[in-house]
């Protein structure tokens, strides 16, 4: 089993990291870890070689930059062949109003992480899991969308627009990938408890821990489903989101609580 998996230093991605390894140790499997802040990924290296002797392959780089992928990929194909799945959770979620101007280098930066993101994750691997796929191998790619993909959320244009994006994106994607026998999957998160969602001052439904999340999110993996939302729950939610005329959403959103706005520097 080979899995790759980015936004892995902390919260769902983390805790998908954790499941594999959980759920394949020693067991000949290899795990390719992304994200910014390389001390996280040591840590989290080390734990899946000293407690799961699951060999672990670090790669501290920006989802933004598509070389570092490509160089991650190939690293990663050399070493271990091409991975059976490929899991892209990399994401930020802020706050952002149109009206200021300096929000507009955050939306920038979330289309970039969230979308391009996808993009840049999956493109370097396609072409070696193609010919996996072709010899009987499984071969998969997921994206990590949100519930907040379905309809436009208040205080949060840049993220739902991204998430919408993301959602369309993967569509075509899996379509396209068909022919191959790759299979894609789309993961809509509701509320998980994780980093991202620490800073929230409302009331999550629904809310669920990352580690049970990620456990149903490997299920659906294994399941092969084509979209999802998860816990089934916001499922429903998303549903009835879904086919509510404009009206009714304009209605419900009015005093729908906010994300909050804050220094995006470090976007
Ligand atoms: N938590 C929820 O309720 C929820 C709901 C719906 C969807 N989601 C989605 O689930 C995914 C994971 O979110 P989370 O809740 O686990 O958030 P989190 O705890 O903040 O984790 C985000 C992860 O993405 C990585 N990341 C962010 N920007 C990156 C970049 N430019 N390059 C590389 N890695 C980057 C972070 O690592 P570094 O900072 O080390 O780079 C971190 O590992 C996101 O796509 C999010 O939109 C979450």
């Amino acid at each position: 089993m080979k899995v790759f998996i980015t936004g892995a230093s902390s919260g769902i991605g983390e805790a998908l990291v954790l499941e594999y390894a959980k759920r394949h140790r020693n067991n000949s499997t290899i795990i390719g870890i992304v994200a910014r802040r390389s001390e996280y990924l040591q840590k989290l290296q080390a734990t899946l070689q000293n407690t799961y002797n699951i060999q672990c392959a670090i790669y501290p780089l920006d989802v933004r930059d598509s070389h570092a992928l490509a160089s991650a990929a190939a690293d990663f194909i050399q070493n271990f062949g091409a991975p059976n799945v490929v899991i892209a959770c990399a994401g930020v979620s802020c706050g952002t109003l149109t009206e200021h101007a300096e929000d507009i280098a955050a939306f920038k930066a979330v289309m970039d992480i969230n979308v391009l993101g996808l993009v840049h994750t999956f493109q370097p691997f396609i072409a070696a899991m193609r010919t996996a796929a072709k010899q009987g191998e499984n071969a998969q790619l997921v994206g990590i969308a949100s519930v907040a993909g379905i309809r436009g959320l208040p205080g949060a244009g840049a993220y739902s627009a991204s998430k919408a994006a993301a959602i369309s994106y993967l569509e075509s994607l899996r379509v396209e990938m068909a022919r191959d026998n790759i299979a894609v999957t789309t993961i809509a998160p509701g509320y998980i408890r994780t980093p991202m969602t620490a800073i929230n001052q409302y009331k999550m439904p629904f809310l669920m821990d990352a580690d049970v999340a990620a456990s149903k999110f490997v299920d659906a993996i294994e399941h092969q489903y084509r979209f999802v939302v998860i816990p089934w729950q916001m499922g429903w939610v998303a549903r009835f989101m879904r086919f509510i005329p404009p009206f009714l959403w304009d209605f419900a959103m009015k005093k729908a609580p906010q994300k909050m706005r804050m220094n995006w520097d470090w976007l």
